[in-house]
């Protein structure tokens, strides 16, 4: 049986670990042929040989999707090996908490240039090589897209601005009839080096588990496998009617 998104070529960044990797994994099974890039060259090659072995046809590339230049030559050598790009999966990101007042210009820069820039190439560039053919490109925002969040200003307007550029993009690919679909994604918080990296404000991460898990109705954080099933659909023709959307995957914590 064919699977979801067989013969799909889709590029995900930062897929070295996380959600990238979980979502990477859950496409090569389901059929597509992937490019992962990350500015982990080691982590992305080393799971581009991983899927090899398991069947897949996939090559890892060290690319920082703040950088212009970087996604030239990334959608150049998607194009040489695969000859197409179907979905591309914006989901590289950062983050870090804080208060406004002590947030340097350079902080709150870095955080734009990798959550918002890099979403921002990476559409730019996927809509040229998609020309003619159509696609899907997937935005990964967040619940802190939607809702605000105390001393996370600069991640909260990175991951709001995903949001509505996503819709925006959505808007103007319908106009021009290009059959580029183009939906955001809204995870709740996920069990990653991202969650378990930042503890301080909590004590430890068994505090962090226990009072995060609290704020999801559903009890727990979740999985990155959950939110790489949300990806599947997406770039699948299952979700064919599907354009300007955000999905939210979260537990219960927007229900609020
Ligand atoms: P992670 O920290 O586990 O993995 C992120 C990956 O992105 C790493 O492999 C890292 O090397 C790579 N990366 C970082 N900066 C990069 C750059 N400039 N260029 C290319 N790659 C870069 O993070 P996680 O949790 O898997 O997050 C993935 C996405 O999901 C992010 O956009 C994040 O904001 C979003 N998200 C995560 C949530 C969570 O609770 N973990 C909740 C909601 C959204």
């Amino acid at each position: 049986m064919a699977g979801r998104v067989e013969g799909k070529v889709a590029l995900i960044t930062g897929a070295a670990e996380g959600i990238g990797a979980a979502s990477a994994r859950a496409l090569g099974a389901e059929g597509a042929k992937l490019v992962l890039t990350d500015i982990n060259d080691n982590g992305v090659k080393s799971l581009a040989a991983e899927l090899e072995r398991d069947g897949a046809a996939a090559i890892g590339l060290r690319h920082d999707v703040s950088d212009e230049a970087g996604w030239e030559s990334v959608m150049a050598a998607t194009l040489s090996r695969f000859g197409r790009l179907d979905v591309l999966v914006n989901n590289a990101g950062i983050a870090f908490v804080g208060p406004t007042a002590e947030t340097s210009l350079a902080d709150w820069r870095r955080m734009l240039a990798v959550n918002l820039d890099g979403v921002f190439l990476g559409t730019k560039y996927a809509i040229r090589a998609m020309a003619g053919e159509g696609g899907s490109i997937i935005n990964v925002s967040s619940i802190l897209g939607i809702d605000g969040a105390a001393t996370a200003a600069a991640y909260c307007a990175s991951k709001g601005g995903v949001r509505l550029f996503t819709k925006s993009v959505a808007l103007e690919c319908g106009e021009a009839g290009n059959g580029i679909r183009v939906n955001s994604i809204h995870p709740g918080y996920i069990h990653t080096s991202m969650f378990d990296s930042d503890v301080a404000a909590f004590g430890s991460l068994e505090a962090k588990m226990k009072k995060v898990s609290a704020l999801h109705p559903i009890g727990r954080i979740g999985q990155p496998a959950e939110i790489a099933a949300g990806v599947v659909f997406l770039a699948s023709d299952e979700s064919s009617f599907m354009t300007g959307s955000e999905l939210v995957i979260d537990g219960g914590y927007t229900a609020r």
